[in-house]
């Protein structure tokens, strides 16, 4: 009789697509954070216990990981910081890397017309850093504590140092990181121990990243755009070919938008524009899905699998024309999120099977992985919510550290179209939309995120990952809307991601053998991968915080 009730449960679970939950998030009833990395998240929460709101533990946490995420968190980098305070207001600070004013349309290009690696190392490789002058726009604007409070405990990191993690000295030895790292004697020096290579508990002390973090604490970002970070920062460039001048840190702007904001559901779903790709992706792949029922066959099932990729393929083919930096392009983004045209997208979908890419163009709207960015969120105690994601780009970006200055620059140059029409270090394809052009900012996929039920916080979430981020959040909010996971569960279920071109749907390691022989019968090329994504995700329910780190990472969350 028991064996009969619980195999009702089980089914009646399978076939409304609530999954059974194998993982608690971390519970707490007033504030949480939720980082890639233990000590940030700890700097985090202290501020918060301090009387810190969400705004000053960003400010924090965006510097310590700077020091102990050397691979992803940076001051040599940019991002984008989404923010939803407890009496509704909302901004969105854009502080993504822009092309040096001597930047030019074909500067990637070699004589023999294909693309080159300058994108993707060395000095060329670099966008202006955005990181200090967004998180001093962020902290300015909507902070409560002292600026130097908040950046103190990074300066102690660095000075002091602090033990590297397993996958963190895993990370540095690594062969890809370990070759690329080497070939600058100051990033050789620093980040793999002048060649000895750093075991996991050895400390990682970084006196020349704690001054620069000192002087920006005691001057701010006018330091780190115009006084004794820019000068040497400036002069290194021009000693080995960079493009970054003295005048483009000066004149780099953070920026203020206005967030972009969709519903699914009843929920709304508020998140990044242009020049994030994500925002719209999301809100056009949700739209396509919404109404269409395929969260009945549940989670993982080869039926939701094929009806969401094949949404995703859609966008992405829509993504290779018509995404790029607002401020240079016209983002055509309500013409991709109109009903109708959202309609004709679902109506061109098989249901049986997959569209092949090259069947497929990006819409006439007239009528892989690499992991290595970071994302971690916030709610503070009064209700604010912070989503932010930054990045050098790829893992230790352009492999470039400052000299004297002891931050690693990013390589963000790579995300802009090198040769359009050609595939990118992710094998995406990008158009005229995202050429280069001077002081332009490429564009992006991070993807900060914060949903609302009946107007009330509910979900925190963002990811890196470069155009996976897009899937990966994506993913993770239908499982939690659609599949009724709890956050935890929401964020441990494997991923999958198409990206319209190259034609295959990567899988992460966890699908039923039985979903992957199923869609290789509706025609699709199967790719398996490790791992997708880096969730930090909070969700907020009946009075309580309940946050997630994910679980292929070293993040935490933790929470009071
Ligand atoms: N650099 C990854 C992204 O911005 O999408």
């Amino acid at each position: 009789m028991r064996k009969v009730v619980l195999l009702a449960v089980v089914l009646a679970a399978a076939s409304s697509g609530i999954a059974v939950s194998s993982r608690q998030p971390v519970r707490a009833r007033h504030a949480m954070v939720a980082t890639r990395e233990h000590h940030a998240t700890d700097v985090g929460l202290a501020v918060l216990k301090s009387g810190g709101n969400a705004i000053d533990a960003a400010v924090a946490i965006g510097f310590a990981l700077s020091v102990t995420h050397p691979s992803a968190g940076n001051v040599g980098g940019g991002g984008f910081l989404l923010a939803r305070f407890a009496d509704g207001r909302t901004t969105f600070i854009d502080f993504r890397e822009r092309a040096p004013q001597k930047a030019s349309r074909d500067m990637y290009i070699g004589p023999d017309g294909k693309a080159t690696k300058d994108s993707l190392v060395g000095y060329r490789a670099s966008g202006v850093p955005g990181t200090v002058r967004g998180l001093e726009m962020a902290h300015k604007k909507y902070g409560r504590k002292p600026w130097s409070e908040l950046i103190e405990p990074a300066v102690q990191l660095a000075s002091q140092g602090f033990p590297l993690s397993y996958g963190d000295a895993r990370s540095l030895r690594s062969k890809h990181t370990s070759e690329r790292l080497s070939r600058f004697p100051e990033s050789k020096r620093i980040f793999l121990n002048d060649g000895k290579y750093f075991e996991p508990g050895d400390r990682l002390q970084q006196p020349e990243l704690a001054r620069t973090l000192q002087r920006v604490r005691d001057m701010g970002a006018k330091d780190f755009y115009e006084g004794e970070t820019a000068s040497p920062l400036a002069a290194d460039m021009q000693a080995h070919g960079g493009l970054i001048t003295l005048n483009d840190l000066k004149n780099y702007k953070a920026m203020e938008r206005k967030p972009l904001e969709g519903a699914y559901r009843g929920y709304a779903i508020i998140t990044a524009p242009p020049p994030s790709s994500g925002g719209v992706g999301i809100l056009q792949i949700l739209g396509v899905l919404e109404g269409t029922g395929y969260e009945k066959s549940g989670a993982g099932s080869a039926a939701a699998t094929h009806f969401m990729t094949e949404a995703m393929r859609r966008y992405f083919a829509d993504r290779s024309e018509y995404m790029g930096d607002p401020d240079f392009y016209k983002v055509p983004v309500s013409a991709l999120l109109n009903p109708k045209y959202i309609g004709h997208l679902r109506q061109s979908i098989d249901p049986e099977q997959a569209t092949g890419s090259p069947k497929l163009h990006p819409g006439n709207l007239g009528a892989y992985e690499s992991a290595e960015t970071t994302h971690y969120s916030i709610v503070d105690a009064d209700g604010n919510a912070v989503a932010v994601t930054y990045t050098l780009n790829d893992g230790y970006g352009s492999a470039v550290t400052a000299e004297k200055l002891g931050f690693l620059l990013n390589n963000e140059m790579d995300d802009f179209a090198a040769k359009p029409g050609e595939p990118n270090d992710y094998g995406l394809i990008q158009g005229e939309a995202n050429a280069i052009q001077p002081r332009k900012t490429p564009l992006s996929s991070m993807t900060p995120a914060i949903v609302l039920r009946d107007g009330k916080l509910y979900l925190v979430l963002g990811s890196p990952g470069g155009p996976t981020i897009i899937n990966t959040v994506l993913e993770v909010f239908v499982n939690v809307v659609d599949f009724g996971m709890n956050i935890a569960d929401a964020v441990d279920a494997p991923r999958f991601h198409h990206q319209w071109m190259p034609d295959a749907l990567y899988m992460e390691t966890g699908f039923s053998p039985d979903t992957i022989a199923l869609l290789k019968a509706r025609g699709y090329t199967i790719k398996m991968v490790n791992a997708q994504g880096e969730v930090a995700a909070i969700l907020s329910e009946n009075g309580w915080l309940e946050g997630s780190a994910d679980p292929r990472t070293e993040g935490t969350a933790r929470g009071y």
